[in-house]
């Protein structure tokens, strides 16, 4: 499974841009807005499934010193090509050995529309808040589980729910839509405090017709 994801994403890679802007995914412009006022320049970022950088992109020109990382070699490829000042590392976020950074020295974590992908979602808080700073911040985004709605009515869900696909084997993998109490518990029970969260549309074009739910999280580690 983790090997189709990673498939996936390095096939989408060279297309992610475009095909993002087109849905007018937003989950990066909306952590940027949550995340800058909370830190300065100079801070330290880690990107969570960086992608190709897009959520990134604002805290590199905001001087902080941003790091990403992913598992998809061809996402990494695009993100140092389109932002030669980021800094990259490939790891598996579902892994709890083998990272690539150090622990402590991160003021935020963010991460967009990378926690559906996860089947460690649990194990991914702890990691993050391994990285971070005393009091640093988590920002992420969730797809979101919504009773009745005709993508994210169930709770997994393949995975082309969002993004138009034709080569249908590569999205035969499942997205893990949450609730925000169970999202909640496990911050709280790895010690962090959930400053707030909202209801963000981030897909707005999905080839449901339809906007795709997910909700911004914003916690501080203990
Ligand atoms: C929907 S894209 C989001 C990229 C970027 N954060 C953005 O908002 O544009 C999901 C990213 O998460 C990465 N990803 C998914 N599962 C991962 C895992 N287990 N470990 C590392 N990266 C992962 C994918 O390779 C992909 O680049």
């Amino acid at each position: 499974m983790p090997a189709l994801v990673r498939d996936y994403f390095d096939w989408l890679a060279s297309m992610y841009d475009e095909t993002t802007a087109a849905c007018e995914w937003s989950a990066p412009e909306h952590i940027a807005a949550a995340a800058l006022p909370l830190i300065d320049p100079g801070d330290a970022v880690l990107d969570l499934g960086c992608g190709t950088g897009q959520s990134a992109a604002p805290f590199l020109e905001h001087g902080c010193l941003c790091i990403g990382l992913d598992f998809a070699p061809a996402m990494l490829k695009e993100a140092m090509r389109k932002h030669p000042d980021l800094l990259i590392a490939r790891a598996d976020l579902d892994q709890p050995r083998g990272w690539p950074v150090p622990p402590g020295v991160f003021q935020l974590c963010i991460s967009a529309g990378v926690y559906e992908c996860l089947s460690d979602p649990i194990g991914f808080i702890a990691r993050a808040k391994t990285a971070l700073r005393p009091g640093g911040y988590l920002v992420f985004t969730f797809d979101e589980f919504v009773p009745g709605h005709p993508a994210q009515g169930v709770r997994v869900g393949r995975a082309d729910s969002g993004i138009p696909n034709p080569v249908a084997d590569l999205a035969a993998w499942n997205l893990h839509r949450h609730s925000i109490d169970r999202v909640a518990g496990w911050l709280g029970d790895h010690g962090f405090q959930l400053l707030y969260h909202r209801q963000i549309e981030a897909d707005i074009h999905s080839h449901f017709g339809v906007p795709i739910y997910y909700r911004l999280v914003v916690s501080q580690a203990p």
